[in-house]
């Protein structure tokens, strides 16, 4: 296919379906933590930490570009939801889930992951920090039983992970809620 069909296809494939508003551009305020994204083997084995299958709902805290949700569905068949302050983060978080014909098991809010419904999700993802991790201590121990939460390096105080796994330099911890 041409390059320019191939373009059109992909705009087309970018505004339908999506919640994606182009007027928005800036953060509403400075995030809590700057972007930087988990690297995909590691968001892998995240996944694989948590034992993600297709019956699982996986939500990110901070999505970034997505890639937690968009491999959860694409590899494990699971549903993916992404919350990220940053509506540029967003818009691309949708153009890839798109590309990766995942959009109908995925879904990106422009939100703040303080004030995210946590309720439908079986499995938290995190790349966030330990003050952060520490703050959202009371509403993740809260959480239904079962829902497991792992996070890309940081710790949660008093709380002991039911699991952790070393990838190259980064430790992964796994808590499931009792
Ligand atoms: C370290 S990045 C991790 C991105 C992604 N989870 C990953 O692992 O690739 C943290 C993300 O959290 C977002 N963020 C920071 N504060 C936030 C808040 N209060 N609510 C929602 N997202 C926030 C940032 O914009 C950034 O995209």
């Amino acid at each position: 296919m041409p390059w320019l069909a191939c373009a059109v296809l992909a705009s087309l494939l970018i505004t339908e379906g999506t919640p994606f508003d182009s007027a928005q551009g800036k953060p509403a305020r400075t995030p809590d933590i700057h972007y930087t994204p988990t690297r995909h083997h590691i968001a892998d084995a995240m996944l694989r930490l948590a034992n993600v299958t297709a019956k699982d709902v996986v939500l990110d805290l901070g999505s970034g570009d997505g890639r937690l949700p968009i491999i959860a569905a694409q590899k494990y068949g699971a549903r993916g939801i992404g919350i990220e302050l940053d509506p540029r983060l967003v818009e691309l978080a949708w153009r890839i889930a798109n590309e990766a014909e995942v959009a109908n098991r995925v879904s990106f809010i422009v939100g703040d992951l303080f004030e995210a419904d946590l309720s439908p999700a079986t499995v938290i993802t995190t790349y966030l920090s330990s003050s952060i991790m520490k703050q959202l201590l009371p509403q993740l121990r809260g959480l239904k039983p079962g829902t497991r939460i792992v996070s890309h390096r940081f710790a949660m105080p008093g709380w002991t992970p039911d699991r952790t796994m070393q990838v190259d330099e980064s430790e992964l911890l796994l808590w499931i809620v009792r």
